[in-house]
């Protein structure tokens, strides 16, 4: 059986809910705390034991590149002043190897996994989205590749979401249960509440088999007029197992604003620097605002 050694990121979308700070920023990059959201997920497929990394990319993205490249002036700078610690930041992103792709056409996220088909080659891989940043002992995509190893099939990270925010997920409707392990019927990409088989969502950490590329090659649009990664995988099981795995961890939603306001400020809180001045300042304004309600 072969390891999962290589990962997608998709990295080509707009950012538009972020606008205007995203007009001549990628989204990607912006930051939780003092860190660009794609590195929180660089550095969990790292930890996971992945070893090549390709970001699929799109127009007003060269940011990213730079970010995960050497910046010698800077490192040169920080030598001089002896500011270790800041040198020791720069340099870890610039560690890996990554390699990146265009999506030339905004087709969805089958077609931007599509993209990185060459790369893949025929082996397992994985993919994660930089919406999802996942907080947990064991790495996300790490207990997606134990599991991979098990059952030598595909395998989905999943979690439950509130029945009424089912519309903005990939959701399974599963079979049968088996601790955290699910085996499921049917993959549904964004179904109406109402037609919702479950309340289990695809929380982007996918580990998939190479099959699902002939499958996307000929991917009809779906959901919201785009390729659907989902869709494929549905086809994908038709003629093998996809599981879906229920992960361990928190997982945080940084694609749209009250999420990504969540997240910096659950993150600041794990910050030893950070965290005792945020808590007195949180407490003051929770104050403030009743006062002023009254
Ligand atoms: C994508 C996937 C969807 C998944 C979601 C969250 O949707 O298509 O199946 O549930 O990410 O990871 P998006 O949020 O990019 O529209």
């Amino acid at each position: 059986m072969q390891k999962v050694k290589k990962a997608i990121i998709p990295a080509a979308g707009l950012g538009t809910r972020f606008l205007p700070a995203t007009k001549a920023m990628p989204k990607e990059m912006l930051p939780i705390v003092d860190k660009p959201t794609i590195q929180y997920i660089v550095e969990e497929a790292i930890e996971s034991g992945i070893e090549d990394i390709i970001i699929v990319t799109g127009k007003g993205k060269r940011a990213i590149e730079d970010h995960f490249d050497y910046a010698l002036e800077l490192e040169d700078n920080l030598v001089r002043k002896e500011k270790f610690d800041l040198l020791e930041k720069v340099r870890r992103s610039s560690q890996v190897d990554i390699h990146y792709i265009r999506q030339k056409e905004p087709k969805g996220l089958g077609h931007a996994i599509w993209c990185a088909r060459k790369f893949i080659g025929n082996e397992p891989f994985a993919v994660l989205l930089g919406d999802d940043i996942v907080q947990a002992e064991t790495p996300c995509l790490k207990q997606l590749t134990d599991l991979y190893e098990k059952v030598n099939s595909s395998v989905i990270g999943v979690q439950q979401v509130p029945k009424q925010e089912t519309n903005r997920y990939g959701i399974i409707d599963p079979v049968k249960q088996d601790g955290r392990l699910y085996q499921v019927r049917n993959f549904v990409e964004k179904p109406a509440v109402e037609d919702a088989p479950s309340n289990v969502a695809i929380m982007g950490r996918y580990v998939l088999t190479p099959e699902i590329f002939d499958i996307l090659e000929g991917q009809e649009t779906g959901s919201g007029g785009e390729i659907q990664l989902t869709d494929a995988i549905q086809k994908l099981n038709g003629s093998q197992n996809v599981y879906a795995y229920d992960f361990e961890g928190i997982r945080y939603d940084v694609g749209e604003k009250f999420g990504f306001i969540k997240t910096t400020i659950e993150m600041a809180l794990n910050r030893a620097d950070l965290r005792e001045d945020l808590l007195n300042y949180l407490q003051d304004v929770v104050e403030i605002q009743a006062v002023s309600k009254k």
